[in-house]
């Protein structure tokens, strides 16, 4: 798919206030600064279209950006992020939960991890809940340009084993790069088909 057209269309704390529910809608979530802004810019190549910053907890709303006058990109606020304070987390963990459960176009959410870090048990444990909620999502492994590809390989195989454990099959995924554009073509022909569907 080409992307002829990308724009910023508004930030919204609550799902209520986002744009009418009309049209498909695809998230990107994943821990703080695992490069959820990042891959958005990377793929609708804008350099700044979402806020990107190498201090995690940059994105804090629910932001909308509308592609190619037919569907809509999101980018989330990062979870857990330890650094904020117990209040902070919970708002923003109700604000992603309730966005997530309750937003009827949302058609598929891609949850982001860095593709060097061994499992993380907030990430598993977030899919799962996705499972458990009937909610379709795939994997993005981000920053792939850090890794050789051997690296990048044996670290896929590892986080297969550890998926399997709780899925009959390893979930369709990603691997990308924002900083060279690995996997942008892939991602942007999986949302085409489910435009489609
Ligand atoms: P929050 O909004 O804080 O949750 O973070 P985020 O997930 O949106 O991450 P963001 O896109 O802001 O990127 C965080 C940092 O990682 C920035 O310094 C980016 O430049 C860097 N980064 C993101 N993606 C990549 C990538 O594919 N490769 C490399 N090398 N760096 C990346
Ligand atoms: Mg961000």
């Amino acid at each position: 798919m080409k992307i002829n057209q990308a724009s910023f269309l508004m930030s919204n704390s609550t799902y209520q206030q986002c744009p009418k529910p009309d049209k498909p809608e695809y998230a990107f979530i994943g821990r703080s600064n695992v490069g959820k802004s990042s891959l958005i810019n990377s793929i609708v190549r804008k350099k700044n279209l979402a806020k990107t910053s190498q201090t995690p907890g940059k994105t804090q709303l629910i932001n909308h950006f509308f592609i190619n006058e037919d569907w809509y990109l999101v980018d989330l606020p990062g979870y857990g992020y330890a650094k904020v304070s117990k209040v902070e987390r919970e708002k923003f963990e109700k604000m992603i939960n309730e966005y997530l459960t309750l937003r009827t176009n949302l058609v598929c959410t891609f949850v982001l991890i860095d593709v060097r870090h061994e499992p993380q048990k907030v990430d598993v444990e977030f899919m799962q809940k996705l499972g458990e909620n009937g909610l379709p999502f795939c994997i993005v492994f981000t920053k792939a340009d850090k890794l050789s590809n051997t690296a990048v390989n044996k670290n896929l195989a590892i986080y297969e084993q550890i998926m399997l454990e709780t899925w009959e099959e390893m979930p369709q995924y990603f691997v990308t790069s924002s900083v060279n554009g690995t996997g942008r073509e892939e991602i942007l022909a999986y949302i085409d088909e489910l435009n489609q569907g």
